[in-house]
């Protein structure tokens, strides 16, 4: 069996190997793809092919996908949380950097010099660009999952007294942040305490424009915001308020858009934070691993919209279902199975919202019999996938 996967965007060829010889690269000719890799293409008012069975995110945001959507047709969408997180690390203490000294405007005033004296014009002028140390500041880290994680850590070690607020931390990432980093209980904390602040959470209706009038009212004067998360989070209108005020002395963005651009105390970069050759390459090996992993095995991790599963196959069949999470929908599919006389090896269901993961090991070698119990899934209302898995 070779499955086909169209890619769009310029997925790293190095990372496409990790998909195997059981896959065939479409490229964006694939017209009935079993599974999508993709960067940034926007697929929201796109048709999904009937096929399409999966959708890997070559990096972590995935607002560029009609997530709901996908749900409801079956399809699990994939990320690859952390795989450019050192990437985005390295662009944000960059830019701690970069607001601290100023070297920008400095390299800027330094190109406007000219003739035989411009080591002479460089010492009577180089006091505006004196600058300030970032040791002894205080960073505020918002959200302190792959990424923020990686910048409180090196902030400490840069000699940075390092705040964090993440009502939502993950063990995994909890495990990794220095106990020297502070944690907060309230975001207001950060506003008022802080420095510099970054912010690295998705974009969702709760985060959309956290930093608004109340977040920069509360804030000192000369506090850098940096976000390199996405540019919905922060509120324009206020935050050209709060730089008028003198309460930002410089927003540091990855995100551009008109208003943004060519404005004093603003640094726009081009969407590069996580664009290095290694991230790349590392976002590209893990959504082929995990398409694979998906497509061959039933198993599944790091999706964003169905739980983590994850079972051996030792049984000749396994059934993995996309179900609505409606009452007795376990019950049913066993008795589905019961009746036609199979064992069932192992069940694992697991449930996110509205819809489920099902995956079904089936103690039964005769293919007659399992092709009855699939055409019975088809057909149930409450069944929105079916993929039958033989060992
Ligand atoms: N500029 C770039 O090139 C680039 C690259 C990668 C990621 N990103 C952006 O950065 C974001 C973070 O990436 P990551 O890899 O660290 O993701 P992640 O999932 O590892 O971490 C996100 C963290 O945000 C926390 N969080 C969620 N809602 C929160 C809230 N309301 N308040 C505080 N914390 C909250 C979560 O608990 C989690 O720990 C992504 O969602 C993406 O939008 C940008």
């Amino acid at each position: 069996m070779v499955y086909s996967v169209k890619t769009f965007n310029n997925i790293n060829q190095i990372g496409l190997k990790e998909l195997g010889n059981q896959f065939q690269i479409d490229g964006d000719k694939a017209d009935n793809p079993d599974a999508y890799i993709i960067r940034s293409q926007n697929l929201h008012g796109v048709d999904f092919p009937s096929n399409l069975k999966a959708i890997a995110r070559a990096g972590a945001g995935t607002n560029n996908i009609p997530i709901d959507d996908a749900t409801a047709a079956g399809i699990v969408v994939f990320n690859t949380p952390g795989a450019n997180a050192n990437a985005v690390k390295e662009a944000v203490v960059a830019s701690i950097l970069l607001s601290a000294r100023d070297y920008i405007a400095a390299n800027a005033w330094v190109n406007t010099l000219s003739g035989d004296d411009v080591p002479k014009q460089v010492e009577a002028g180089k006091k505006q660009f004196a600058g300030t140390e970032i040791r002894g500041k205080k960073l505020g880290v918002i959200g302190l999952g792959a990424i923020g994680s990686r910048i409180a850590n090196d902030a400490r070690r840069l000699g940075m007294t390092v705040f964090g607020y993440d009502p939502y931390v993950s063990i995994e990432a909890a495990w990794n942040i220095s106990h020297h980093v502070r944690r907060v209980k309230d975001i207001k904390e950060i506003f008022a305490n802080c420095d510099y602040i970054t912010i690295h959470v998705p974009l969702t209706p709760d985060t959309k424009h956290t930093f608004n009038k109340e977040a920069f009212n509360l804030m000192q004067k000369g506090t850098t915001v940096i976000n390199f998360a996405r540019a919905e989070l922060v509120d324009n209108a206020a935050l050209f308020d709060a730089i008028e005020a003198g309460v930002v002395k410089r927003y540091i963005t990855d995100f551009g858009s008109e208003e943004l651009l060519n404005k004093d105390k603003v640094t726009v970069f081009p969407h590069v934070g996580g664009s290095t050759e290694e991230a790349e390459l590392n976002c590209a090996i893990m959504a082929g691993q995990e398409i694979r992993q998906f497509i061959e095995t039933g198993e599944i991790t790091n999706s964003v919209n169905f739980p983590n599963v994850h079972q051996v196959q030792t049984a000749p069949y396994r059934i993995t279902l996309i179900n609505k999470n409606v009452p007795n929908i376990v019950a049913n599919i066993s008795t589905a199975v019961s009746n036609l006389g199979i064992n069932i090896d192992n069940i694992i269901n697991r449930s996110k919202g509205d819809y489920a993961y099902t995956l079904i090991d089936l103690d039964e070698e005769d293919k007659s019999k399992i092709d009855i119990l699939v055409a019975e899934f088809e057909a149930s209302d409450n069944i929105v996938r079916v993929r039958l898995i033989a060992k």
